[in-house]
């Protein structure tokens, strides 16, 4: 338990001389982690260059360990698009910091919610989200693929 003790959190700034290196290192964990239908490895430039959207990334002597990435469409909600933490690193809260970050970037935007979607066999990334308070809100069929549903998940903020 805890939080990561031995990582800098970052926010990805878009003009930053090290976006390139950032942007490679982050595609390459990608290609690891997740399978092809799940990966936004293709299209980061893409995903990253869009409005009211940003990533947030932890690293630790000159690697990158970790990245969340989030975007709020609307005033009224946000999600969270994406959350991985290197596998040699995992289980030293980087997981843990990296979420709280962007829920924070996510309440500075005033949206009342905050949803995301997660593949129901990832019981290291449901547990996370359930100690955050996310709650289950539907299961989506065909969701990453035909076969493959996932959970919708919801936090709400207090309205005040
Ligand atoms: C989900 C993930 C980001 C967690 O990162 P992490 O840095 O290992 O997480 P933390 O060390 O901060 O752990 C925080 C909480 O997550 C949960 N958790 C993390 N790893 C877990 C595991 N292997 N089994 C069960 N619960 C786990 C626990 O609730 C833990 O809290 P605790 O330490 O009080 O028990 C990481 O496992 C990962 O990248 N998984 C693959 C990608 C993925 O599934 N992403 C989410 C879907 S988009």
């Amino acid at each position: 338990m805890g939080s990561s003790t031995s990582g800098v959190i970052t926010e990805l700034q878009r003009n930053s001389n090290s976006w390139t290196k950032v942007v490679d290192e982050i595609v390459k964990m990608e290609r690891k982690i997740f399978p092809k239908h799940e990966s936004l490895a293709r299209h980061f430039d893409e995903e990253l260059k869009k409005k009211n959207s940003g990533m947030l990334y932890i690293h630790m002597d000159g690697q990158v360990v970790g990245y969340v990435m989030y975007s709020w469409p609307s005033s009224l909600s946000a999600s969270i698009t994406k959350l991985a933490v290197k596998e040699s690193d995992r289980r030293q809260g980087h997981g843990e910091a990296l979420l709280k970050g962007a829920i924070e970037k996510c309440r500075t935007r005033k949206v009342q919610r905050i949803s995301l979607h997660v593949d129901p066999t990832r019981n290291a990334a449901m547990n996370l989200y359930k100690k955050f308070g996310f709650q289950v809100d539907d299961l989506i069929q065909g969701y990453y693929s035909p076969d493959r549903p996932a959970y919708r998940m919801y936090l709400d903020f207090d309205s005040n």
